[in-house]
């Protein structure tokens, strides 16, 4: 049996440490950005759950809702998986233990410095950087060391292929850094209060650039990375074609930097950036449906796992989701479609499938098959918990979305509808009411899936509260060796 100690001497191999407090990280922001989400979704029908107190108010806990999920919930996801991607893929120990370790602190310390600015109303009123200048300096140097401890660990790798998800972390990391410091060039005027180098139009042009690529690179890019290496190694097969992952690569981060207009559609903007910014989105069905379409077919032959494989049906399930809202963004950047879905809760629906049915799912599919690795278990604790997980998850998912589109399109409708004199058919507040149902049926959903990440949690703790039953890391291979279940014995590398 091993103990407690050999896992430590293993360990010397690769830095599990900080991929462990990243993994764990992500489960409790997990917890707390999604419980804020229920509490925002019941403020909806009862906007008297703010209790009258102004940092429990709907304008500041929203911010600190998407802040959470994103940054403090993907953010860790995505510090842990890339970490532990490049060092596998590498065969090399992560780059600096103690850069890593500043990664780990300065994140959390950006995080906690979130939640404690946000609800007391500092916010530079930029939607997903709404963070103060203070903190984004923060930002700025964990990113910076991030960069560092990744690029460091490539370059000391001990395989002269570098695997094509490291790429795609790869590129997440320089394009954030790039959205991070351009949006976010402001101009102090106390400690807590800045304002952005840009006015007007060009304030909002900027900031959708970054708004979009912040969706794109940070919720989508990097995420692709998790799926290029957890769906191969869950199913293990080699992914179904290497050449499609390396178009994948260059044709999604080309196309995606174009696209930022499509949330200004209608506005001062000039008129060829908003059709630029279309035709741009359109475009990019392709290279997300390529990588859809490449990561659902590294399942063939292996179809059967689905019926027994907890860990696999989120994988799968979160690509499903993954084209669906690619889909469903396409055709919101059209004009027409856009000048009915904008404004309504349509956007919102389109959101959450893409942020609960792709980031989340493939988050937890990946955090699933690492967790135990990580601790050295043969498996989660209570691998029927990851069964029940995914149903609560998956049903909670259909339910917050579908109401929300219903409602959306509802929504729309009246609000253009117009009699024979002109007039407008319905007061808003009309609308309002008629959505109420739909609210209800979004925070019932929502807080299934809040249940089935405490589902999680508490699986994850009586996994690493367990005893350690297997080797956490297997020796380094042959470094001239590729990981048949990545890429495959034969296959050719471009
Ligand atoms: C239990 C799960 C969740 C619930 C109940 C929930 C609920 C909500 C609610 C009520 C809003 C405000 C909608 C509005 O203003 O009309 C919202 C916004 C948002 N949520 Fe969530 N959420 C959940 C999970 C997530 C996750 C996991 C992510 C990302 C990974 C996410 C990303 C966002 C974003 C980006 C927005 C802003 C959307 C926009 O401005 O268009 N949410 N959420
Ligand atoms: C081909 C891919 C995609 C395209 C073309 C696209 C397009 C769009 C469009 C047209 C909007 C509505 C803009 C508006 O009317 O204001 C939107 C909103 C949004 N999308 Fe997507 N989308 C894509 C994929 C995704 C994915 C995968 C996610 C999440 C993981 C996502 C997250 C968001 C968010 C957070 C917003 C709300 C932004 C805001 O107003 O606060 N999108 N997207």
């Amino acid at each position: 049996m091993v103990t407690s100690e050999t896992v430590g001497n293993q360990a010397e191999v690769f830095n599990y440490g900080v991929v462990r407090q990243f993994a764990i990280m992500t489960v409790v922001w997990g917890v707390v950005g999604m419980a804020v989400g229920v509490l925002i979704a019941l403020q909806l029908i009862w906007p008297a759950l703010n209790f009258d107190i102004p940092w429990l108010t709907y304008g500041r806990l929203r911010p600190l809702h998407t802040n959470g999920v994103i940054f403090a919930f993907g953010g860790s996801a995505l510090f842990a998986t890339s970490y532990y991607v490049v060092q596998r893929t590498c065969q090399a120990r992560l780059f600096c233990d103690k850069l890593a370790a500043f990664t780990f602190w300065g994140w959390q310390a950006v995080l906690v410095g979130a939640v404690i600015t946000l609800p007391l109303g500092y916010t530079s009123t930029k939607e997903y950087a709404e963070l103060e200048w203070p903190i984004d300096i923060l930002i700025t140097l964990v990113w910076v060391a991030y960069a560092v401890v990744f690029f460091g660990t490539i370059v000391k790798r001990r395989v002269r292929h570098i695997y094509v998800a490291n790429w795609f972390f790869g590129s997440y990391i320089l394009t954030i850094a790039m959205l991070h410091i351009f949006n976010n060039l402001e101009i102090p005027v106390s400690m807590w209060k800045s304002y952005s180098i840009y006015s007007g139009v060009q304030d909002a042009m900027v900031q959708w650039w970054y708004g979009h690529n912040a969706v794109g690179f940070f919720l989508t890019t990097s995420f692709l990375g998790m799926m290029y290496y957890f769906v191969p190694k869950q199913a293990n097969r080699p992914i179904y074609s290497y050449r499609l992952s390396i178009v994948h690569f260059w044709a999604l981060a080309f196309t995606y930097m174009w696209a930022g207009p499509h949330h200004l559609l209608y506005t001062s903007l000039p008129d060829w950036t908003q059709s630029l910014g279309m035709a741009f989105s359109l475009i990019l069905l392709a290279p997300s449906w390529g990588g859809m379409i490449n990561g659902i077919m590294t399942l063939s032959g292996a179809w059967h796992k689905l019926r027994t494989d907890s860990i696999l049906k989120f994988l799968v399930v979160s690509l499903s989701f993954y084209g669906m809202s690619t889909f469903e963004g396409s055709m919101m950047s059209i004009r027409t479609v856009n000048a009915l879905s904008h404004y309504t809760d349509w956007t919102i629906g389109h959101v959450h499938s893409g942020a609960l049915g792709w980031v989340a799912m493939i988050t937890f599919g990946s955090l699933y098959y690492m967790i135990p690795r990580l601790y050295g278990r043969v498996s989660m604790a209570k691998p029927g918990l990851i069964e029940l997980h995914f149903w609560l998850a998956t049903l909670g998912v259909v339910l917050y979305i579908a109401a929300m589109w219903i409602a959306g399109v509802m929504q729309g409708l009246m609000w253009r509808a117009t009699g024979a004199d002109g007039v407008l058919t319905y007061s808003f507040v009309e609308s309002v009411k008629a959505t109420y149902p739909f609210y209800m049926i979004r925070a019932l959903g929502g807080f299934m899936f809040l249940v089935g990440v405490l589902v999680m949690a508490w699986n994850t703790w009586l996994t690493v509260k367990g005893q350690p039953k297997v080797n956490p890391v297997v020796p380094l291979k042959n470094p001239d060796a590729r990981d048949p279940a990545l890429v495959g014995p034969t296959e050719v590398i471009a």
